[in-house]
């Protein structure tokens, strides 16, 4: 059974009734507690506090990430409603968790999420139905471990979305169909497929009996990817979402992609709403550095996105202190996150700015202690849930920048 898609399976059952049994033996009232040298101290959301969701109600929805098994947690989930109003996977609806092997499905913890979430009102988004990592194997790569050929991933990737994003049909509201498709460096392309991940699975594999004389490539995958997803849930809003987006050629690599593609599926026989665009919005994860941000350079890739014909969404958002080479370590000087807070209200005065074209502000975690970045303080609330200056920032960001210059 070594590496089976049952031990897998009997894996993930395990820690979904581990989690079960862990929440139900806590008490309704569970608060979180942390040690701060020789003493106890506890804490816990205060929803007195004014709500995100709400303060920005007339111009975007604002998301967060959750994991299935968050969902057990009373006073997170309280939390979650008063803030936000849409919410993300933070990993459950990933490849890798969703389909280890051809032919296994396993959506128990995803559906656990989606349960929630339409029973609180919440509006979810797909994330993410194509990427080179945490993706499955299965997909792309034969067991030794060479790509498939085109024609064997291409029959998968039509597979796999069928399934997945048939199974969610009417549950989710829109769809990360392909996910960081360009590479990490590069000068302003000449065409967008100059500037795409060639080591990609989906790449390599597409590329493998690509018919270069018909104008095939590994880049194909992408076209197939999102035309799937619409001929099976035609009523999910597609996004194509990445990362460093503010940087010059990444935000002309991925609007150029937008064009190009919506301009073949608008002549496209499958395509039976002529005025419907194939990619509607393309996604700014937002992943920033205090030290790097430049809210220029966010104006103009949101500038440069609602241009190309698309609405724009902000979908990871995070501001960790320091830089990648420089990253910062945890807890932040009162000027540090005064610093970042500052960032947050220099970027929600952009988004107000540009609000008739951004879909929404997704955040990428709910407190520093529960974010993947959790070493740079990236986020609103600290480790005991406490609101930051970021977070005053971002309910107020005219304001909070008057009394803080
Ligand atoms: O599920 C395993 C668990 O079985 C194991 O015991 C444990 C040991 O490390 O790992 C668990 O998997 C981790 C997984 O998160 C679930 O917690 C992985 O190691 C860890 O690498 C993974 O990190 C996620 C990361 O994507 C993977 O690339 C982060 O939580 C998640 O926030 C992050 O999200 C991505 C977006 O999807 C796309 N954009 C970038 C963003 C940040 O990398």
């Amino acid at each position: 059974m070594k590496n089976s898609p049952q031990k897998h399976r009997i894996i993930q059952l395990l820690l979904l009734l581990i989690t079960l049994v862990l929440f139900t033996i806590a008490p309704a009232t569970r608060t979180d507690s942390v040690k701060v040298g020789a003493t106890h101290i506890t804490s816990g959301w205060d929803l007195t506090l004014p709500s995100l969701a709400e303060t920005y109600k007339d111009y975007f929805m604002i998301g967060n990430v959750m994991s299935a098994h968050q969902t057990l947690d009373a006073n997170l989930t309280a939390m979650y409603k008063h803030h936000y109003n849409l919410v993300t996977a933070e990993n459950d609806m990933k490849p890798q968790y969703l389909s280890p092997a051809k032919g296994f499905y396993y959506f128990i913890m995803a559906d656990m999420l989606i349960n929630w979430a339409a029973a609180n009102n919440i509006k979810v988004h797909g994330h993410t139905l194509v990427w080179h990592s945490q993706s499955a194997t299965w997909l792309t790569t034969g067991v030794d471990g060479k790509p498939l050929t085109r024609a064997e991933a291409r029959a998968n990737l039509q597979e796999y979305i069928t399934n997945v994003a048939g199974h969610f049909r009417g549950k989710v509201i829109s769809w990360d169909v392909v996910n960081e498709a360009f590479s990490d460096g590069s000068g302003i392309p000449n065409h967008w497929k100059d500037a795409l991940r060639k080591d990609s699975p989906w790449y390599l594999a597409y590329e493998n009996g690509a018919d270069k004389s018909k104008g095939e490539s590994g880049a194909d995958y992408i076209y197939d990817a999102f035309v799937f997803t619409r001929l099976t849930d035609p009523e999910a809003t597609l996004f194509y979402n990445d990362y460093n987006e503010t940087d010059a050629w990444k935000r002309e690599a991925m609007a150029m992609m937008a064009e190009e593609l919506n301009a073949k599926w608008r002549t496209d026989e499958r395509n039976t709403q002529p005025d419907r665009l194939l990619i509607e919005v393309l996604g700014m994860q937002a992943h920033y550095w205090t030290d790097s941000l430049d809210v220029h350079a966010v104006e103009a890739a949101i500038a440069r996105f609602i241009k190309s014909g698309v609405k724009v969404a902000v979908t990871e958002l995070d501001i960790p202190y320091g830089s990648w080479t420089n990253q910062h370590s945890e807890p932040l000087t009162k000027e540090e996150a005064l610093n970042q807070a500052r960032l947050y209200a220099q970027l929600f005065m952009v988004y107000k700015k540009y609000a008739a074209h951004i879909d929404r502000v997704t955040f990428w975690g709910k407190a520093d202690s529960q974010s993947w970045r959790a070493k740079g303080s990236p986020l609103l609330f600290d480790g005991n849930f406490a609101p930051k200056p970021a977070y005053y920032a971002v309910i107020d960001p005219e304001g909070f920048l008057r009394a803080n210059r």
